[in-house]
C-alpha cells in the first residue's frame, strides 16, 4: 500500500511506499514545497532525498532516540536552579549549558516516543506529524551539538536554543488543531488527555530549563534566570488583567472592572513563567462568562473579584466572576481538551450584532476563546508545579475558580522541572 506524502496544509504532492513492516508510514509533512517544485531533474531528487533522508531515517532507524528515551529525566528543583546561579566567574552559565546539553535530547526523545505510541489514525494526521517532525529535528540538532567547553561554545548553543524556542513556538496551536482534526477517530478520551498533559507540561519544563539558561545571560538584580526574587502576584496579575480586558473590549466593546483584594503585598520567589500561560486564560474566561451573561446591558457589568491568599506552604490566587456559573451538565466536561462552548454563544442573535460590527475593529491580540484549551492547559501546568487548579461553580450566579501553587523557597516541598 503507498501512502500519501502530504506537504503540511497543502495538497499531497508525490506518493511514496515506505513500510515499516506490514504498516506503511506516511513520512515527513514538512516538506520544502519548493524544493518539490524544482525536482524534475534527477539531481534535484538527489538533494531532496538527502535533505530529507535524516528526518524519514528517524521514523525507521530508531536507535539513537530509542536509547535517549531509555534514559531517566534529571529533573530540577527550583531551589537548584536558584543557587546554581550565583558564581560571579559566569560558571554557573556554562554548567547550565552542560546541563541541558546532556538533559534536552534526552526530555524530547520520551516525547517522540510518546508521539511514536499514537494509534497510526492520530499519528499520520499532517498537522501532529508536523510537530512530531519538529521534534525529531530538534533531537537531532540538540545532540548534535559537540560538547560544551567555552564561553564562545556556550553563546552559539545558546542562540541554537532560542532558534528551537521560537520553532516550537506554536506547538500548543497544532497540537490543539490536530487533535481537533482527528477527533472523530478518537474512542478514548483518556489517550487525549494523557498525551496531552504529558506533553504539554513536559513542554513547559523544558522551555523554563532552555529560558532560564538563556536568562542567565542577562543582568538583573531581580531575577535569577526565570526565577523572579520577589514576585508580587498582585504585579502580575494587573498585567494579564490589563491584557485580557484590552481582549474583551475588543471583542464585547466593554470589560468588567476587576478588583484584586487579600494579600496584596505579598512578594516571595516565583517563576513568573507558568503564570503568564495560566493568568490570562482563567482572567479570560471570567470577562468572557461576565459579558455574555450579560449581554443587554454591557455597559452596567458585576466586577471580577481576584482574591490572593499567601501563606508559608502554598499560595491561593481566587478570580470569582458573577457571569452565571458553569451549568450542571458541562461542569465535569469543562477540563477536557477540545471542551468549548464558543460554538454555541455564536449563535445568539446578540453576539451576532456584536462580531459584525467588531470584526474590523483592529488588530486582535489572539483569541478570547474557542480552542477549549484554558482549562485543561491550566490544570495540566498547576499541577506539575505541585499545585492545582479546582472550580466551583454556583450555578445561576456564578464561578470561582481557585489556582493554588506551591512556594519555591525551599522550605517545604516544591515540584521539579
Ligand atoms: N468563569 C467561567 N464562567 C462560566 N463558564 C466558564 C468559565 N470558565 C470556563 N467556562 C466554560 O468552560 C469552557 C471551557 O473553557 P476553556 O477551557 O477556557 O476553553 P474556551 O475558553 O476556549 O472555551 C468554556 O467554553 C465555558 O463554557
Ligand atoms: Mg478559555
Amino acid at each position: 500500500m503507498v501512502l500519501p506524502l502530504f506537504c503540511a496544509r497543502t495538497q499531497p504532492v508525490q506518493t511514496i511506499g515506505c513500510g515499516r513492516g506490514n504498516t506503511p508510514f506516511p513520512a515527513s509533512p514538512l516538506c520544502d514545497c519548493k524544493l518539490f517544485r524544482s525536482t524534475s531533474s534527477i539531481q534535484g531528487h538527489t538533494e531532496l532525498a538527502r535533505e530529507r533522508s535524516k528526518t524519514v531515517t528517524s521514523f525507521y532507524n530508531q536507535s539513537a532516540i530509542d536509547a535517549s528515551a531509555e534514559k531517566a529525566l534529571v529533573r530540577l528543583t527550583p531551589t537548584t536552579l536558584l543557587y546554581a546561579g550565583k558564581s560571579p566567574d559566569g560558571n554557573h552559565i556554562l554548567s547550565s549549558a552542560k546541563y541541558l546539553h546532556k538533559e534536552l535530547p534526552v526530555r524530547i526523545a520520551h516525547r517522540i516516543k510518546g508521539f511514536r505510541s499514537l494509534p497510526f489514525i492520530i499519528g499520520c494526521n499532517p498537522t501532529i506529524l508536523q510537530v512530531h517532525e519538529l521534534y525529531i529535528r530538534a533531537y537531532h540538532v540538540l545532540s548534535d551539538f559537540p560538547v560544551i567547553k567555552d564561553q564562545e561554545m556556550d553563546a552559539r548553543y545558546s542562540k541554537l536554543v532560542q532558534q528551537l524556542l521560537d520553532d516550537h513556538k506554536d506547538v500548543v496551536t497544532l497540537l490543539a488543531e490536530g487533535f481537533r482534526e482527528c477527533r472523530r477517530h478518537i474512542q478514548d478520551e483518556n489517550l487525549v488527555r494523557n498525551f496531552l498533559d504529558t506533553t504539554l507540561t513536559s513542554r513547559l519544563g523544558i522551555r523554563m530549563l532552555a529560558t532560564h539558561h538563556l536568562a542567565l545571560h542577562e543582568e538583573n538584580p531581580d531575577f535569577v534566570g526565570i526565577i523572579c526574587r520577589r514576585l508580587s502576584p498582585k504585579k502580575i496579575i494587573e498585567k494579564w488583567v490589563d491584557f485580557a480586558r484590552r481582549l474583551c473590549e475588543h471583542q464585547y466593546g466593554n470589560s468588567p472592572r476587576v478588583r484584586i483584594n487579600g494579600h496584596v503585598a505579598a512578594r516571595f520567589p516565583f517563576i513568573p513563567l507558568p503564570l503568564d500561560y495560566i493568568l490570562p486564560e482563567l482572567l479570560k474566561n471570567a470577562m468572557r462568562a461576565t459579558m455574555e451573561s450579560h449581554l443587554d446591558t454591557p455597559y452596567n457589568l458585576p466586577d471580577v473579584i481576584v482574591t490572593i491568599a499567601n501563606n508559608d506552604v502554598d499560595f491561593v490566587i481566587r478570580i470569582s466572576d458573577r457571569g452565571g456559573g458553569i451549568s450542571h451538565n458541562i461542569l465535569d466536561k469543562v477540563t477536557d481538551y477540545h471542551y468549548s462552548t464558543a460554538e454555541e454563544s455564536y449563535q445568539d442573535p446578540r453576539m451576532n450584532n456584536l462580531f459584525n460590527t467588531l470584526t474590523n475593529s483592529g488588530p486582535q491580540s489572539g483569541p478570547m476563546h474557542g480552542f477549549g484549551f484554558g482549562l485543561p492547559t491550566s490544570r495540566a501546568y498547576a499541577e506539575y508545579l505541585g499545585g492545582s487548579l479546582s472550580i466551583q461553580s454556583m450555578q445561576g450566579i456564578g464561578t470561582d475558580v481557585y489556582l493554588r501553587l506551591r512556594h519555591i523557597d525551599g522550605k517545604g516541598e516544591s515540584f521539579r522541572v
